[in-house]
C-alpha cells in the first residue's frame, strides 16, 4: 500500500513495529520513522493498517503518541463497528479527525491499486481524502457514518467464512462418498449456487496446500468473532456462524493459524 503512494503527490513516512520489514521500502527512498510519535508529529494524515483494535490502541493512543491535534486518522484494518466508533470518539477527544476505510481484496489487489475501499465518515471527509484513497482502489465508496463501513466489511468476511466452510463440507462429503470432484464442479459451475471463490480454493483444499497465504486462518477467525459479538448485541440468530467458528478454532488447533484460510478444509476432513 505504501508503494502505491510512491508515485503520488503524497510524501510518505512509514512506521512498523518490526522495523526490518520496512528495509525493502528504504530501497524505494521511503522515509522510515523510529516511533509512532515521530509519524504523528510529521504527518497531516495517518493511515493505519494494523491487525486489530488492540494494536491500534497500543500504537496510536499510548502516552507517547496521544496528541492528535489537527491530524486525520484513516483506519483501514478490519475491526468491529463499535470499536471503530469508540476510536473515533477518543481521537476527536485528542483533537484529531477519524474515518474508517476497510478494504475487500488482498495482497494482489493492494499491489495493483484494485482494493475495494469502503469509507465510513462524513461527506466532507470523503471528498477531502478520496484522492488519497484512490491510490489503493480506483473507486472508494462512501457507505455512511463511522461504523457503517466496518459493518459492511464484517458482513463480507462473514460470507467468506460461511461460503468457504460450506464448500469445504460438500467437497469433503463427496470425497468420502467416492464422487468424482470434477463432475461435482462441472454441475456447480453451471448453477446459481456457484461462487468464483470455490474455484480459487479448490486446488488448495484437494492438495491440503495452504502455503503463502494472502489472508490467514487467524484473521478470518478474528473477523468471525467480531461479527458474532456484534450480532449477539443485535439479537440476531447467528448460530450457523458459531459452527464455522468451531471449524476455524479446530484449524488453529491443527497449527494452521498462519496458513491460508482454506485450511478450514483440513479441520473438516483431517488428512490421514
Ligand atoms: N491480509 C489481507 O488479505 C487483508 C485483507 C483485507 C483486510 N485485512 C485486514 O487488514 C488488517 C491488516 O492485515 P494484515 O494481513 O497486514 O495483518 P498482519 O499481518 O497481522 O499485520 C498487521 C500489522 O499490525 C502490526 N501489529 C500487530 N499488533 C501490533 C501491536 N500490538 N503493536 C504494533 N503493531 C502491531 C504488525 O506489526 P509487525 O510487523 O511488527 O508484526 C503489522 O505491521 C487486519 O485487520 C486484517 O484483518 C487484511
Amino acid at each position: 500500500m505504501i508503494k502505491r503512494l510512491l508515485s503520488s503527490e503524497f510524501p510518505v513516512i512509514a512506521y512498523n513495529r518490526t522495523s526490518s520489514k520496512l528495509d525493502v521500502l528504504k530501497e524505494f527512498g521511503v522515509t522510515v520513522a523510529q516511533s509512532p510519535k515521530e509519524v504523528v508529529q510529521n504527518s497531516d494524515c495517518i493511515i493505519l493498517m494494523l491487525t486489530n483494535a488492540a494494536a491500534i490502541r497500543e500504537l496510536l493512543l499510548s502516552e507517547s503518541a496521544s496528541d492528535l491535534n489537527e491530524r486525520t486518522i484513516i483506519q483501514m484494518g478490519t475491526i468491529a463497528p463499535q470499536e471503530s466508533r469508540t476510536l473515533a470518539q477518543e481521537i476527536i477527544f485528542r483533537g484529531g479527525e477519524y474515518l474508517e476505510a476497510p478494504v475487500l481484496g488482498s495482497i494482489p489487489e493492494a499491489e495493483k491499486g484494485k482494493l475495494l475501499v469502503m469509507v465510513g465518515g462524513t461527506e466532507n471527509q470523503f471528498k477531502k481524502w478520496s484522492v488519497l484513497l484512490q491510490h489503493f482502489g480506483t473507486e472508494p465508496i462512501l457507505i455512511g457514518e463511522v461504523g457503517t463501513a466496518a459493518a459492511l466489511k464484517l458482513a463480507l468476511n462473514q460470507l467468506i467464512a460461511s461460503l468457504t466452510s460450506s464448500f469445504a463440507l460438500s467437497l469433503a462429503f463427496l470425497e468420502c462418498q467416492g464422487v468424482d470432484i470434477e463432475k461435482f464442479m462441472g454441475i456447480l459451475r453451471q448453477s446459481a449456487l456457484y461462487a468464483p471463490t470455490f474455484d480459487k480454493k479448490l486446488e488448495r483444499m484437494c492438495e491440503h496446500n495452504y502455503d503463502n497465504p494472502n489472508f490467514p486462518t487467524k484473521h478470518l477467525l478474528k473477523d468471525v468473532n467480531l461479527f458474532l459479538q456484534e450480532s449477539e448485541s443485535l439479537n440476531l440468530m447467528s448460530n450457523s456462524l458459531n459452527g464455522v467458528q468451531k471449524i476455524l478454532d479446530k484449524a488453529i488447533e491443527l497449527g494452521l493459524a498462519d496458513a491460508d484460510y482454506s485450511a478450514l478444509y483440513s479441520a473438516i476432513t483431517p488428512k490421514e
